[in-house]
């Protein structure tokens, strides 16, 4: 099933989702590693300007995302999706099951270069294995990207993908492309508007809407069978606002600042540990299955 489409109108503008991944991390290089251009957060302006950069740099599909992103992600939208996608009405798989049917999902990309989906998982699970973290982690490793098998069942890129971020109250000019923001109806929408809109300052971030996409979904479909460390990692683990802007504080809750560095020490191992060696999916499989066995029943309901 093809995920991209080069029409301009299309809801399917990346050529696959990888190239969203892509744009974040350049967007965030790897601490310790030197940026094309030198980094200085010391200096505010310089931040600026380089933070200018990677938007500039950005391919058009991505921008075309973004801009498709901020207009159609309003609070009513995000409450309107949940409603429908977390009765998990739709099918029952097993977790490896549903892995498989992940990578169904097949894109633009040139499949000798790129990891399937099912790759992805393993390979940013067996690096979190190789660091010697307990095996609910590497379990959220090999489940976070099961969401995107919304993907599957025709939901369009920007209802899937993309960093997330509350609605229903001010955005924060630290989103990528906050400009796009101007043609969401929420902008014009003065209850949204304030910096806590409708939220109570320390409501706690379960309270907050954040833009629908496959983070909720994966937490909705798992969240009685792991750890709350773990539940945070697929929660919030496309919050970059949050997590990697310090945005938003005023909406989260002791619990939240407390679960903040679980949901840190999952991104480096989503974001950095893409490399081209294809992981050995067959003689994988007996590691995990057993993992998935310990934690979750034969047949989960998405
Ligand atoms: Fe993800
Ligand atoms: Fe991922």
């Amino acid at each position: 099933m093809k995920t991209s489409n080069a029409q301009p109108d299309s809801h399917s503008p990346l050529q696959s989702l990888e190239e969203w991944e892509d744009f974040l991390k350049a967007r965030y290089p790897e601490p310790g590693t030197t940026p094309a251009q030198p980094f200085q957060a010391t200096d505010p302006e310089k931040k600026k300007a380089e933070f200018r950069n990677y938007e500039a740099d950005a391919r058009p599909t991505v921008r075309e995302f973004y801009r498709q992103n901020h207009r159609h992600q309003t609070y009513e939208f995000a409450l309107a999706k949940r409603k429908e996608l977390l009765t998990l009405n739709r099918r029952k798989m097993g977790v490896w099951e549903a892995a498989e049917y992940l990578n169904l999902l097949v894109d633009d990309s040139d499949p000798d270069t790129d990891l399937s989906q099912l790759e992805h998982l393993l390979q940013t699970a067996e690096h979190i294995r190789a660091d010697g973290q307990p095996r609910w982690f590497i379990l959220a490793g090999f489940v976070h990207d099961l969401g995107k098998i919304l993907c599957l069942w025709g939901e369009p890129q920007w209802a899937v993908v993309g960093d997330t971020f509350p609605t229903g109250c001010r955005y924060s000019d630290k989103i990528v492309f906050p400009q796009y923001f101007a043609d969401n109806p929420d902008s014009q929408d003065s209850r949204y508007q304030s910096p806590l809109g409708i939220y109570e300052e320390g409501c706690g971030l379960d309270r907050v809407q954040l833009s629908w996409g496959h983070d909720e979904y994966i937490y909705y479909v798992t969240k009685d069978y792991l750890p709350a460390e773990a539940l945070y990692m697929l929660r919030y683990h496309s919050f970059y606002p949050w997590h990697r802007e310090g945005e938003y504080q005023p909406l989260t809750n002791a619990r939240d600042r407390e679960m903040l560095q679980w949901v840190q020490k999952f991104n480096p191992y989503d974001l950095y540990t893409k490399s081209h060696t294809k992981p050995d999916v067959k003689a994988l499989r007996p590691f995990y299955e057993d993992l998935i066995a310990e934690y979750f029943p034969t047949k989960l309901k998405w």
